[in-house]
């Protein structure tokens, strides 16, 4: 039987616990509360010993009298502090790939490349608990840098993390989802067919247009529906009461999406329904 003292609260900080100490929104610090230890930082430390027992969102002064808030970090603090050896889908960008891809607790999905495990996060994140996403990465030496983002992120028992390249073949069937974030999506888009259920969900990401036309020929010709492809273009606004208006540098361009739904090859039977 589970004493009520045994049932760990998940808005109590304790040892292990990761905090993210915010100081303001472009200064945030991500670490794994140990005893013993401080966090360092330009505007003083703090005693990790000081946060165990208080509640996530609480106050704390640094030895320099700076107040930081001690919040529990969110996916989105895991991807945007995910250590990178390649460039990583942007959250903006992997909020959309999430929606059009319909994925949620308990879905399976490929996606492939790994990269740095930025999107890999994510969808781990919203796959579990019962859920899996198969992560495939052709250049080994990529995927020790990902597998401790996931670590970090706390998901890596969701994901299996697989050393090969996706056009020789995709090993799962009746998935839910395929992800593409690769420079030649369209010599994927056959053996993805394959692998997903029928009405299951494709998406690419392609910094080029290049390489969307090509994609989007190739899912043409193998019977995808509901082909469509997007850019999202994101503008931070400073808020600031009768001064209100967007930031001055943007992020120009990240890339494109494109998705589609798998559709069944038209049976020779075929005929009105009425
Ligand atoms: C832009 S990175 C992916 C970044 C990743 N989405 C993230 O958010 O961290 C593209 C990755 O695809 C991998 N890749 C390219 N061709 C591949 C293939 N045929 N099979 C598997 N991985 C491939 C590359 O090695 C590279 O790591």
């Amino acid at each position: 039987m589970i004493e009520h003292s045994d049932i760990i609260d998940e808005n109590i900080i304790q040892e292990g616990s990761d905090v993210l100490f915010l100081l303001d929104t472009k200064r945030t610090f991500l670490i794994n509360i140990k005893k013993g230890e401080k966090l360092h930082t330009h505007k003083g430390f703090i005693q990790n010993e000081d946060l165990i027992g208080k509640k996530y969102g609480k106050k704390v002064l640094s030895s320099l009298g700076y107040e930081f808030v001690a919040l529990k970090p969110t996916i989105y603090d895991y991807i945007k502090k995910a250590r990178r050896s390649t460039q990583i889908i942007y959250p903006k960008d992997i909020a959309l790939i999430v929606v059009y891809s319909n994925i949620g607790p308990g879905s399976r999905v490929v996606e492939a490349g790994t990269g740095s495990g930025a999107l890999t996060c994510a969808l781990a994140h919203y796959v579990k608990p019962n859920g899996r996403v198969y992560s495939y990465e052709v250049r080994e030496e990529f995927l020790p840098k990902a597998r401790k983002n996931l670590k970090k992120a706390h998901v890596l028992e969701y994901v299996e993390l697989k050393n090969k390249d996706i056009i020789s073949g995709i090993f799962e069937s009746n998935l839910d989802a395929v992800i593409l974030d690769l420079a030649t999506p369209w010599l994927v888009i056959q053996r993805a067919y394959t692998a997903l259920r029928g009405s299951g969900c494709i998406v690419s990401f392609s910094p080029t247009i290049e390489q969307v036309v090509k994609t989007v020929i190739e899912l043409e010709k193998n019977e995808f529906v509901g082909i469509v492809t997007i850019e999202c273009i994101m503008r931070k606004i400073r808020v600031k009461e009768g001064a209100t208006r967007p930031e001055t540098l943007m992020h120009g361009h990240s890339g494109y999406i494109t998705y589609a739904r798998k559709a069944f090859k038209k049976s020779n039977d075929l005929k009105p329904l009425f």
